[in-house]
């Protein structure tokens, strides 16, 4: 299993269990998981209703793709820290990272 912390808008942090080799975004485990991400664009870097902040994690997990980076430069509380969800695959390196929702 893939264990991650997800802290939630009101700040209370909860496990998720992601069982290894499935292909999700983290965007699809959210949802899955009934957490309030709206992804409206479907996943396609367009809409940032799944921007959340990587609070602990590979150095890898910080740094965005060109895509998710043109919508993150648009958003006012951006920071080095946020992705999108929805550009995030699910990976066995993911275990023990922290997210936070935004
Ligand atoms: S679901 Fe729209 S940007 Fe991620």
């Amino acid at each position: 299993m893939i264990n991650l912390i997800i802290e939630d808008r009101e700040g209370h942090r909860a496990p998720v269990e992601i069982p290894e080799g499935i292909s999700l975004s983290l965007m699809e485990v959210l949802k899955a998981s009934e957490y309030e991400v709206l992804a409206t664009c479907g996943g396609m870097a367009l809409c940032a209703t799944c921007h959340v902040q990587v609070v602990e994690g590979p150095d890898q997990f910080f740094i965005p793709n060109d895509t998710e980076l043109d919508m993150l430069d648009t958003l006012p509380d951006a920071g080095s820290d946020s992705r999108l969800a929805c550009q995030i695959q699910i990976s066995e390196d993911m275990d023990g990272m922290v997210f936070r929702l935004l």
